[in-house]
């Protein structure tokens, strides 16, 4: 099972950019999740949606590739970041040519709140109606405090998160073979 992850954070030391780490640190045997690098994904501009960029070449084939998607999302302002929804936007172009479509799909989140995220994971759910996605609705991912729960060099190190990791991973193959 392949699993095409992207964080909305272009931040280095990137508390979301660190869970994607863990995701691929682990991925439960039979499961391999690879990562896409959003840094590269131009503003949108519908004008040019016809002839995209490489760098939304290249995610829309990723995409195409997986059979699920993960994404992890930091909060900002109550909703996601602008990069990662320019992100998701341009790979939704142009009309018909959705490579999400039909997709299973999973959020996580980080954020130094407590909360961890939730406000923006049900934004990002919104999205996914006209994407025709399928989310996973349980466990759901939200991590707060994180500077807690990461140590300097960005790794998750907090022990009932990196358990709950593996179960979240664990339903999302689950929910992945249903769906297909
Ligand atoms: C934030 N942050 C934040 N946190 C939160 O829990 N709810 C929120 O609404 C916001 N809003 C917000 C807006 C903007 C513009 C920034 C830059 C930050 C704090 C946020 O959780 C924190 O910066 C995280 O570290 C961002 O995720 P990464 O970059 O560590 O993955």
């Amino acid at each position: 099972m392949k699993v095409l992850g992207f964080a909305g954070s272009l931040r280095a030391g990137s508390f979301n950019r660190g869970l994607l780490r863990a995701a691929v640190e682990l991925a439960p045997a039979g499961m391999e999740i690879e990562t896409f690098d959003i840094a590269g994904i131009p503003p949108f501009n519908q004008d040019q949606e016809a002839q995209p960029p490489q760098a939304v070449r290249d995610f829309k084939a990723r995409i195409r590739a997986a059979d699920a998607i993960l994404i992890a999302t930091p909060e900002y302002n109550y909703s996601i970041p602008g990069v990662l929804k320019n992100a998701i936007d341009s790979a939704s172009r142009p009309y018909g040519d959705n490579p999400f479509d039909g997709k299973p799909v999973a959020i996580m989140g980080a954020s130094i709140g407590v909360f961890g995220t939730a406000r923006a994971q049900y934004h990002l759910r919104q999205s996914f109606v006209f994407l025709n996605m399928y989310p996973l609705n349980h466990p759901e991912m939200m991590v707060g405090l994180a500077e807690s729960k990461f140590d300097a060099a960005g790794r998750l190190t907090d022990e009932p998160t990196r358990k709950r990791m593996v179960d979240f991973l664990n339903t999302l193959a689950a929910w992945t073979k249903k769906i297909s």
